[in-house]
């Protein structure tokens, strides 16, 4: 292929990436926005492999990697459950990272790259930035791995000094970085690069250690913004504009993510990143429930679906639990019995709502629910005033009235759907644990509050049988 044809390719799936996450940027558009994005990666893909770069047996060593790489993406893909969807993310995330480690060190020991001059030290500089990048992006994103699938406590961990560490560590890598560029070979550049890898590694993993479980959906969209960056990196290493181009989408639209996700979480990016949210004031997470701070009320499937019959305004606010007990198709069959009798059932959606950004959305979408009844927080949060009835289907931090109530509450200042104010509100739950902040929610014990405990499938077919047999 020639090298025009090559450019030519590579423009049209630049086009297609920008077209996938405009198409992505709402529910109904979203599938389209998916199918531009598999259609650009494969004309980028088909179009490097015709490449000039790529000849014989580099061809078959492609093929191959290919071959497993994608039968274990596949294999992934297929086996996951949609509650451990952002964990993968996060594990797609650290083989970014890796990449960009792996050709960073290729691109640096690789004899065929002779540069001299400046370019040489553009050359070294793009591969120390691109491992950098690509290391911290690695380890940061291991461990939010490990946070996101409870293998490794929400809590955050606060070192002594923690804001000197980095500090340290940050100037080790500008004076290791200095060290690196001035080495005249391979072989005495290696030990400043590797030291440098080495700080990296611990920097990732101390940053996403130090943040609380609060601030999770800002980390998970800031590792997706490093990843585009390091991919970007190696794009610049490899000289590979599409890479470059599609790195810089990849990490602006992360950036621009982790914004909103700060902004719903009334939130400032720097103090986040900087860690320890969730630790002052908060009482500990929950192993197995937080302790009970009041009298709650309990009631069952039956009397659930009596005040859901009786109300004439509903709001139903989903959460994690759902996605958990998949409730979702349920919580629909629910939903159309009460509209056929002339209910008004709407959702209220957080922007934090799951464990991913547009969790909600997408298993909403997947129950077909309609998209004209799915509010967005800012949008409903007034009517509950005027809500019979507000159903909580295992959401917690979300629902949570002491953000705005407790200043001493870790998550005080977050936006949350303000369920209490609707005449009666339900939660559905198993037990009295507390939530991924791990902070305890007085909505529980409010006078008008009822608590509906059980799995959140196994109890929502419960309320869908007696409404059944009543109509
Ligand atoms: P949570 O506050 O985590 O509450 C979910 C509740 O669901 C739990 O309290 C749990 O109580 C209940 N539950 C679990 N399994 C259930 C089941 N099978 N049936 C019924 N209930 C079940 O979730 P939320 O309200 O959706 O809030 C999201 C939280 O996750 C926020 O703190 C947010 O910061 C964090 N987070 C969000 C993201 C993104 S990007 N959305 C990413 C990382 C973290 P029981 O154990 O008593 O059942």
């Amino acid at each position: 292929m020639s090298e025009g044809l090559i450019t030519v390719a590579y423009l049209a799936a630049t086009i297609l990436f920008i077209l996938s996450l405009g198409g992505l940027s709402h529910p109904e558009t979203s599938r389209r926005g998916n199918l531009y994005g598999v259609i650009g990666m494969a004309v980028a893909i088909v179009a490097t492999l015709l490449g000039p770069q790529i000849s014989g047996a580099g061809f078959a060593w492609i093929i191959v990697t290919m071959l497993i790489g994608g039968s274990i993406g596949l294999y992934a893909a297929r086996k996951v459950q949609m509650t451990q969807m952002p964990e993968l993310v996060a594990l797609m995330h650290s083989l970014v990272g890796l990449a960009a480690v792996f050709v960073g060190l290729a691109s640096y020991i690789d004899p065929e790259v002779r540069y001299t001059g400046a370019e040489k030290i553009f050359h070294e500089f793009e591969v120390y930035i691109g491992i950098l990048i690509g290391t911290v992006t690695f380890s940061g994103s291991v461990i939010a791995f490990g946070k996101l699938s409870g293998k490794i406590g929400g809590r955050p961990m606060l070192l002594p000094a923690r804001h000197w560490i980095n500090l340290a560590g940050l100037i080790a890598v500008i004076v290791l970085g200095r060290i690196f560029l001035d080495a005249g070979s391979v072989g005495s550049g290696m030990a400043p690069l590797l030291l440098m890898v080495a700080i990296a590694l611990a920097f990732g993993v101390h940053m996403v250690m130090a943040i609380g479980g609060a601030d999770m959906p800002v980390v998970v969209s800031m590792l997706n913004s490093y990843s585009g960056w390091a991919a970007s990196a190696t794009g610049f290493m490899l000289s590979n504009n599409l890479l470059i181009v599609t790195g810089a989408l990849v990490g602006s639209s992360g950036a621009i993510l982790s914004y909103i996700m700060c902004e719903a979480m009334n939130r400032n990016f720097i103090s986040v990143i900087a860690g320890g949210f969730g630790t002052e004031g908060g009482k500990p997470a929950a192993a197995g429930g937080a302790q009970p701070a009041g009298e709650v009320v309990a009631v069952s499937a039956a009397e659930t679906a009596e005040l859901m019959r009786e109300a004439r305004s509903i709001v139903i606010v989903p959460g994690y639990g759902m996605a958990v007990a998949q409730a979702q198709h349920t919580v629909y069959e629910i939903t159309r019995l009460l509209r056929e009798r002339g209910s008004d059932v709407r959702f209220a959606i957080h922007p934090v709502a799951g464990r991913m950004p547009g969790h909600m959305n997408v298993l909403l979408a997947e129950a077909k629910v309609p998209y004209d009844i799915v509010m967005e927080m800012d949008e409903i949060n007034e009517d509950f005033p005027e809500t019979d009835l507000a159903m909580v289907i295992g959401a917690n931090d979300i629902v949570n009235p002491a953000a705005q109530d407790d200043p001493n509450s870790p998550i005080a200042g977050m936006p949350v759907l303000e369920v209490w104010k609707a005449r009666t509100s339900i939660v559905m739950k198993r037990s009295m644990a507390s939530g991924y902040a791990g902070v305890d929610n007085p909505l529980f014990y409010k006078d008008n509050n009822r608590m509906l405990f059980g799995d959140a499938k196994k109890m929502l077919d419960e309320v869908l049988a007696v409404m059944k047999s009543a109509a």
